[in-house]
């Protein structure tokens, strides 16, 4: 049995709430009903282009959780999920949405919670036509969800975009559903996780037998690197496919992943955004892959049999927030709209390089959340 113990981290964790909540609340007042992607010079508002349209459910998303956090019964609570539902509501044409591949991204940050939150059925009707809209980008010579870039794509992302179907399947006993999961699941594991637990962004395959071709990236630094980003997307989604099929290779593989981030990244937790770029371009760092692996590890600590490994999970997990807390958040630079700084978009593009992102700040959230939540629940030794 693991002990969630926070020791001197609670104040630290429950400041950067109070401080994230400030800033999500600046937001709203400055902007009403704009939904952030990237900031420019730590401000959210400017004409930058987007590439693909993919970020609308971390806003929203975030309010659910702080609405969690102060508990949905309590005045704030009630605040923060009244201003979730104005922003998450806009989203639901997207669940026929056919261009992008993160329909897991938009819908289980958003109606996802709002559903366990009201159990209300019709919310769960958009999360089901939401996993039914995004299983039709099942390719079935290669075996594997395209991505939005062409039909012969498939991108490490969507393991985290895998969940909806996987969710879709079990609310509707859909076999056919399942499988598709699955079977991404399988290819994804194959063609872009490596033997060392790194990972590739993306697989190239041949559209007329199926055969997969080679790695290739478009945010990393080449095909054969480790886009940091990419892996803690794969630890954190394989732990989700696991969480679902219960099918162990799936979780091995999610310690594959998590593992060579340990291992791979220097001690404080936050890795550089290409673990094999060239030493000076290896000294920017991406805070955003940091809250990711810290909120993935937080999930696998619980889902590990062995208490010894569960445990390290925890701590690093822990250890890894105490660093974003401590050294990435914007608390002392006033004129920063983000919470973290230090996250990175698109490096060859020169979108939100060294910036705040709205997958950073959201899985952010979601890890503190989740750990103060862990501790709070836990009887006192
Ligand atoms: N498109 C997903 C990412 O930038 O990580």
């Amino acid at each position: 049995m693991i002990h969630f113990e926070l020791d001197s981290d609670r104040a630290l964790f429950e400041r950067t709430m109070d401080f994230a909540q400030k800033q999500v609340q600046g937001l709203v007042e400055r902007h009403p009903d704009f939904y952030p992607m990237y900031t420019k010079e730590g401000v959210w508002r400017h004409d930058g282009p987007k590439w693909t349209h993919w970020c609308d459910g971390f806003f929203p998303g975030m309010m659910w959780l702080f609405s969690k956090y102060e508990g949905p019964e309590s005045a704030e609570g009630r605040y923060w999920s009244d201003l979730a539902i104005r922003y998450s509501r806009p989203l639901e044409p997207r669940k026929f949405d056919r261009e992008v591949h993160d329909l897991g991204f938009i819908f289980l940050s958003t109606y996802h919670r709002w559903y366990r939150q009201t159990g209300d059925k019709a919310l769960n009707d958009v999360l089901i036509q939401a996993g039914q809209t995004m299983a039709m980008r099942f390719k079935e010579k290669g075996q594997y969800l395209r991505s939005f870039v062409s039909d012969d794509s498939l991108f490490i992302d969507i393991m985290m975009n895998v969940g909806i179907i996987f969710y879709a399947a079990r609310e509707t006993g859909d076999r056919r559903l399942r499988d598709i999961a699955i079977r991404h699941c399988l290819t994804t594991q194959r063609t872009l996780v490596r033997g060392d637990g790194s990972t590739a962004h993306e697989g190239l395959f041949d559209l007329d037998t199926g055969e997969f071709l080679r790695q290739t990236t478009h945010q990393g630094y080449r095909g054969d690197s480790c886009w940091s980003r990419g892996l803690t997307w794969a630890l954190y989604g394989f732990g989700t496919a696991y969480e679902y099929s219960r099918d162990p290779h799936f979780l091995r593989t999610a310690e594959a992943c998590c593992d060579y981030y340990i291992t791979h990244t220097q001690p404080n937790g936050v890795p550089p955004w290409d673990y094999n770029a060239p030493a000076d371009s290896r000294k920017q760092v991406d805070s955003s892959a940091g809250a990711i692996a810290a909120a993935g590890m937080l999930r696998l600590s619980r889902l590990l049999s062995d208490p010894v490994k569960g445990h390290f999970y925890w701590s690093t997990a822990l250890r890894i927030l105490r660093t974003l807390c401590e050294q990435y958040t914007a608390q002392n630079d006033p004129d920063w709209e983000g919470v973290l700084k230090g996250g990175v978009y698109h490096i060859h593009k020169v979108l939100g390089v060294d910036e705040s992102v709205m997958w950073g700040e959201y899985f952010f959230i979601e890890a503190l959340e989740h750990a103060l939540r862990s501790a709070n629940q836990q009887p006192r030794p």
